[in-house]
């Protein structure tokens, strides 16, 4: 299926979307309000290289999206810069748009000049990521238990 990645910020139309993906996904059974997410998004809509969010499309319908963040796990403040938020709507999975985006989204980085990029994961994510060359360095981080993976610029 033909789809194009965005910068968010180059298509603003879709920022309602992304705000609530990010949030039923991982914030609203945690009991976050609604416009919490909005709010934190709205940091990616500045001109400061990061945070950012890409946006998957095909003409005006939403498909998925990503985010590239200073600080995603608070166990774990010295790593950074993230790709995190990593979601796909559930009709248009299985189709290569999901790694797409964490390409799209490291390629970003890497061409901000940081040398590293981070993630982190559920376990049951670990094949998904550890395919598109994601190292995991780190196991059972935090509450929830997740994995982190590191890319290397250059690997
Ligand atoms: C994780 C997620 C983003 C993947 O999106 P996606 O667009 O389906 O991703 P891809 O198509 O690139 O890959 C998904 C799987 O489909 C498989 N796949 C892709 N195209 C395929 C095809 N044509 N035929 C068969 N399998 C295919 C991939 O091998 C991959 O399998 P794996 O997970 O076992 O490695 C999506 O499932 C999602 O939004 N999940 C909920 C949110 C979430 O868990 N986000 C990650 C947080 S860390």
């Amino acid at each position: 299926m033909s789809f194009t990645i965005s910068d968010l910020r180059q298509q603003p139309a879709f920022f309602d979307a992304v705000a609530d993906r990010i949030w039923r996904a991982w914030r609203k059974e945690r009991g976050f309000p609604a416009d919490y997410i909005a709010g934190r998004l709205r940091e990616n809509m500045t001109p400061s290289p990061i945070p950012f969010a890409l946006v998957a499309h095909r003409d005006e319908t939403f498909i998925g999206t990503a985010s590239v963040i200073a600080a995603d796990l608070e166990e774990r403040p010295q790593y950074s810069p993230w790709v995190g938020a990593v979601w796909v709507d559930p009709k248009y999975r299985m189709q290569e748009i999901g790694s797409a985006l964490v390409e799209r989204a490291v390629e970003a980085v890497f061409a901000l000049h940081f040398r590293r990029v981070y993630l982190c994961a559920e376990r049951e994510r670990r094949r998904f990521y550890a395919r598109q060359g994601w190292v995991p360095i780190e196991e059972d981080v935090g509450e929830r238990k997740l994995t982190v993976f590191v890319k290397n610029a250059g690997s």
